[in-house]
């Protein structure tokens, strides 16, 4: 059995699309033992609640330093003892130290065809946004491994979607979301299950 936790920060519509697969049968042998947001306000916690999961909340505005809050961060995470911790849209930078000790077990969802539209200033609303201003035809998401850089990590799994005449930035977003990430995240949690 697979033991995943769950890191967000805002919606959690990929959240929601990781417990439906389980609900499902698209992710087999697996089960989210926590859900942890930066972000006390997050739906995405709500998202948890609802479908009976533990959830907490670890911010960074509650701890006088930083470092405190990596300590906070990382305890807890041990505490949930993940086999593998998912990045569902969270917008913090994970400590260094928790990348190390999840080497190769951390896997993130990000809105672009990497290497395209990624790394520093590149997430949510903005990718598309960046991608709309380039006027690429393709656009898509991605699914990687977490590793000291950022969105630089092996790819696991990627979708493409078209971009269509008229789009918006939000328009593009939910039909990434639609079409790709709800997709692809699933898909590459099941893949990794099947090894546990
Ligand atoms: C999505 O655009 C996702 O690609 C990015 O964060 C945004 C919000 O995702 N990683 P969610 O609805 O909170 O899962």
């Amino acid at each position: 059995m697979l033991t995943v936790v769950v890191c967000v920060s805002g919606g959690g519509t990929n959240l929601q699309a990781v417990i439906d697969g389980i609900r499902k049968g698209i992710i087999r042998n697996t089960r989210i033992a926590g859900v942890i947001s930066n972000n006390p306000g997050a739906y995405a916690l709500k998202r948890a609640e609802e479908a009976g999961i533990p959830s907490f909340c670890v911010s960074p505005k509650d701890y006088k330093s930083r470092e405190e809050y990596n300590k906070s961060f990382l305890k807890k995470m041990k505490e949930l003892g993940p086999d593998l911790i998912v990045l569902a849209g969270f917008l913090v930078i994970l400590p260094e130290e928790m990348t190390r000790f999840y080497k190769n077990r951390i896997i993130n969802i990000h809105p672009s065809l990497i290497p395209s539209f990624c790394g520093t200033g590149f997430y949510g609303l903005k990718v598309h946004e960046a991608a709309l201003a380039r006027g690429v035809k393709i656009t898509g998401a991605t699914v990687h491994y977490v590793d000291e850089g950022t969105d630089t990590g092996e790819i696991i799994m990627q979708k493409a979607v078209e971009v269509k005449e008229g789009d918006t930035p939000q328009v593009l977003q939910r039909r990434v979301m639609e079409e790709a990430e709800w997709v692809i995240l699933p898909q590459s949690i099941d893949r990794i299950a099947q090894k546990y």
